[in-house]
């Protein structure tokens, strides 16, 4: 589902240049859940964005479905993006002035698409998250775990085939934190592929396999090649 073959990225500026990712190789397969883990910096972040194209990596490359991407232009990476990723991010990042609705509807803009058919989408999104009754409310009236599941609502609302979660749970306390995970897992059941950055272990356990990071490399060796290794 996704190969990243040699992948490397260095980010310049004026003073400084990171080697944020050195020599990533890194398979995930249709239908699993990984774990991702690493210290503050390691690259973590940089790794996810590069797998899900909002970031282009220095050197290597990028299969995504079977399909090697050669130096796509900006028009197709955003159109493979906006069909294949749903992303959710530590801070939710809802638009603050919007309905949840609409902050649901809003990967859907991109797409052709009836507003009543995209409002079908966005409902039955919030209902698979358990939020079909907070549809007219506006994100600083709810709490941080309704507002991820808000932002999970719009990471699945164009039916991606993989989900990529940074730090889902960061901001959210452990019960809320727990609801979220078990949203995941559900979709995952389902056969959406997850690639989940998280620092909490009893979280990492319940993955099919955990993948750490260290100095923008890759130090378990299951990350290349591995077995996949169940949850209990
Ligand atoms: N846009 C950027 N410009 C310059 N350096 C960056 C940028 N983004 C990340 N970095 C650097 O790349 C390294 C990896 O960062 P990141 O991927 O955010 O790590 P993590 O998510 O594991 O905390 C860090 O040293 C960070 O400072
Ligand atoms: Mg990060």
């Amino acid at each position: 589902m996704i190969k990243l073959n040699k992948v490397s990225k260095t980010y310049r500026t004026d003073k400084v240049e990171t080697l944020a990712l050195k020599d990533i190789d890194l398979h995930v397969r249709e239908g699993e859940f990984v774990a991702m883990m690493g210290p503050s910096g390691c690259g973590k972040s940089t790794l996810l964005n590069v797998i899900g194209l909002l970031d282009r990596p220095g050197q290597g490359s990028i299969e995504i479905g079977g399909a090697v991407l050669q130096r796509p232009g900006d028009r197709e990476l955003a159109r493979l993006r906006n069909e294949t990723f749903g992303f959710i991010f530590q801070s939710f990042h809802l638009v603050p002035d919007l309905r949840v609705i609409d902050n649901v509807e809003v990967p859907l803009l991109y797409r052709r698409m009836s507003g009543a058919e995209r409002r079908r989408l966005a409902r039955a999104a919030l209902e698979k998250v358990g939020l079909g009754a907070r549809m007219d409310h506006y994100p600083n009236q709810l709490s941080g775990g309704q507002q991820q599941r808000v932002a999970i609502a719009r990471a699945i609302v164009g039916q991606p085939k993989i989900l990529l979660a940074d730090e889902p749970t960061g901001n959210l306390d452990s019960k809320m934190g727990e609801e979220v995970m078990d949203i995941l897992l559900k979709l995952n059941a389902e056969g959406t592929t997850v690639v989940m950055v998280t620092h909490d272990e009893q979280e990492a356990r319940r993955t099919h396999r955990i993948v750490r990071v260290f100095d923008g490399q890759l130090v378990s060796p299951a990350g290349a090649t591995g077995e996949r290794v169940h949850a209990a």
